[in-house]
């Protein structure tokens, strides 16, 4: 057979198409991941033809048969992929005519690649956003588990990096929990918007068969259809959408990597990971980096890309479907493959870290991070706060030179600074009694620690 009468397009052709063109112009190579997909599309819309009597009930048994063994033959990876075919679509297309003869090529009746391929993208990231959600649920119950362990264990909060007041780990980690929820909320709210269903628009314009698109958005679990067929087979603003929100998630991943990073440190050593998420340095032999999080930190970089990709690629295309949008494939697929493998790292990692709670109080003791605490002591015994925040001032300028906390004074040393200051005052200056102060919703309490760890489980499990 030629090269032209291979294409199933071929008819109008009269050379056939350049070597270098046939490889620049394919996408099999990466699109081949849809196939499942694809089969599962015509298998509905097959079925669809025959109820609307376009197709045969044998004939539809035929294509629906045909497509299952490709499915095996793939899945067995004994399919030949052929790029004279294109894409997944004709690859799958001409095996079905191949194994069942003239019948397969009645399956592309009242159907486009263009509203096949929207169709498959769609569900293929409907498949992916579900594995998505649940390594976002399997990290963030991990991260319940370890706040609720830690709900009372202390540490610095920083703000600018610089030791401000005590704060729980619980509370810390349960900042990272609220991330989460929300950009799980943003990929459940983007699921119902790329779960709707383009095919029925053909190639732009829709078919002239009567077919009956509310019965294969019913058999493919799309909750709606696209009204408009130019709309259907030409946006992929639901891919935007969700590289949007895979680079959110993985901004506030990168941001947790940070912290884990700078905690393994020597200088911070507020958490020790289990070895087998680190690697050593082939020349350093104390060495032993925290890879994990600096990856996912870095991969974040590739999921931006993949974001201003698709915008870019998106951007002034006229209406309706233009081959530029066979390059969303792969920024979208790489984009959920590296927030899925970082969440998998992550759900696996995070339980598992070790928090080193006697360094985190040290490094707690030692900031001067009851000095807020302080002025508010002497603001309940009437002093102006403005005045309050001067004497304390100057009591941590005393520390620094003496190399003391405030909690290391005794108390007629701190009573140079005011004589509104009594025995009762290291009730606010150890860090139990400041975080335990702080116990209000959303508070660092140990006590709002636990409440909020139960209030999360149990809308995780609703
Ligand atoms: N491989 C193409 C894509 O990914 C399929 C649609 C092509 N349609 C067409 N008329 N050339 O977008």
């Amino acid at each position: 057979m030629s090269d032209k009468q291979n294409k199933l397009w071929g008819g109008r052709f009269s050379e056939s198409t350049d070597e270098f063109v046939q490889a620049f112009t394919a996408s099999v190579n990466f699109d081949q991941r849809m196939y499942d997909q694809d089969i599962r599309g015509s298998i509905a819309h097959a079925t669809m033809l025959a109820e609307a009597r376009v197709l045969t009930p044998d004939e539809r048994d035929a294509i629906i048969q045909g497509l299952n063994e490709i499915r095996a033959e793939i899945e067995a990876g004994e399919f030949q992929w052929s790029v004279a075919l294109e894409d997944v679509h004709m690859n799958i297309e001409a095996r079905l005519t191949e194994r069942i003869g003239v019948t397969g090529k009645k399956l592309h009746t009242g159907r486009s690649r263009n509203d096949q391929v929207a169709t498959d993208i769609r569900l293929w990231l409907r498949d992916h956003i579900d594995l998505i959600d649940s390594e976002m649920s399997r990290l963030m119950h991990g991260l319940l588990g370890l706040a609720e362990r830690e709900a009372a264990t202390i540490m610095p909060g920083f703000t600018h990096l610089q030791t401000a007041q005590p704060v729980t780990f619980g509370h810390h980690l349960l900042a990272w929990f609220e991330m989460l929820r929300r950009d799980r909320e943003r990929l459940a709210d983007c699921r119902k918007r790329v779960n709707r269903m383009p095919l029925g628009a053909a190639a732009l314009a829709g078919t002239t068969y009567p077919i009956n698109r509310e019965r294969t958005r019913e058999l493919l679990g799309f909750d709606e259809i696209c009204y408009n067929s130019l709309d259907a087979v030409s946006d992929r603003d639901f891919a935007i959408e969700f590289c949007a929100l895979a680079a959110l998630t993985m901004t506030h991943l990168s941001r947790m990597s940070e912290e884990l990073v700078l905690w393994t440190s020597a200088q911070f050593d507020f958490i020790t990971l289990p070895d087998r998420f680190c690697t050593g340095s082939s020349i350093m032999p104390q060495k032993k980096n925290p890879d994990v999080p600096e990856l996912v930190r870095g991969k974040t970089g590739r999921v931006n890309g993949h974001l201003i990709s698709l915008l870019t690629l998106m951007k002034s295309q006229p209406l309706a479907y233009n081959k530029d949008n066979q390059e969303d494939k792969e920024p979208l697929f790489d984009a959920v493959d590296t927030l899925q493998g970082c969440l998998r790292a992550f759900a696996d990692m995070v339980p598992a870290l070790v928090p080193n709670r006697e360094a985190m109080r040290e490094a707690a003791r030692r900031g001067f991070a009851t000095a807020t605490d302080l002025a508010d002591y002497l603001v309940r015994k009437g002093i102006p706060f403005r005045d309050a925040h001067e004497i304390v001032g100057k009591a941590v300028a005393h520390g620094v030179a003496q190399k003391k906390d405030l909690g290391d004074m005794s108390i007629s040393e701190l009573r140079q600074f005011s004589d509104q200051i009594d025995e009762d005052v290291f009730d606010v200056l150890t860090l139990e009694g400041s975080v335990s102060a702080r116990n209000h919703p959303g508070g660092t309490a140990p006590e709002q620690v636990r409440a909020a760890v139960a209030r999360a489980r149990a809308a995780l499990a609703g």
